[in-house]
């Protein structure tokens, strides 16, 4: 299945907000600063975010066919040259069918285009075995785990970090013989 990158438009929360049921799966999928239940004026702020030339958020929706099938955004530290990919995540309808590899790939292919981009760095919970596959499938290194670091309903969650340099993503590249950027 083939799925494009563009920027986020407004329109898109309509469809993106229907993938979470639950404040679980929202915090699964934002982080432990989204607020339950997702709300336009949230987007907004993030979208406020990625204007600019240097902007602090890229926010990119994936799309197969006319669907809005994917979301992810990086945040970025222009000083640092560092990107935080968060906030993934891949339609309930289009889910198991390989479409998050090629999607993120492409994303990949965005930050480590920016000359000062040395580093993409994400948090995933340790029990979220999709996204850890998808992250590790594109080269993503596990660094560490921030043990019991979320709090959400009753449970508390450990939150691994994960990252790609640059020359991590170039060797990737070669020896998959054809260019991820
Ligand atoms: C994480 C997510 C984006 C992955 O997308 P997907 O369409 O389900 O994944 P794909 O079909 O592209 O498969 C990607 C990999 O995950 C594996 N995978 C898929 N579902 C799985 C599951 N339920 N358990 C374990 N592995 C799974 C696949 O086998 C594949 O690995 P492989 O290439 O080594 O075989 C998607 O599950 C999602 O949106 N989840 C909810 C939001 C979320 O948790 N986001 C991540 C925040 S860090």
């Amino acid at each position: 299945m083939t799925v494009l990158i563009r920027p986020y438009a407004p329109g898109d929360f309509d469809v993106i907000c229907t993938w979470f049921p639950d404040e679980a799966s929202a915090v699964q999928w934002g982080g432990p600063d989204v607020r339950y239940p997702l709300d336009p004026a949230q987007f907004a702020a993030m979208q406020q975010e990625t204007e600019g030339d240097t902007p602090g958020r890229w926010m990119f929706t994936g799309v197969a066919g006319e669907a809005v099938a994917a979301h992810a955004q990086v945040v970025l530290d222009w000083r640092h040259g560092i990107g935080r990919l968060a906030r993934v995540a891949v339609s309930p309808a289009f889910r198991g069918k390989g479409l998050a590899l090629p999607f993120l790939r492409q994303v990949v292919g965005r930050v480590f285009e920016q000359a000062a981009m040395e580093r993409l760095e994400l948090y995933v919970y340790t029990f979220n075995a999709a996204a850890i596959a998808t992250y590790r499938r594109l080269g993503f290194v596990e660094e560490g785990v921030r043990r019991s670091s979320v709090k959400v309903g009753a449970e508390r969650w450990d939150t691994a970090i994960f990252a790609l340099l640059r020359e991590e993503s170039d060797a990737r590249a070669l020896n998959a013989g054809a260019p991820s950027r």
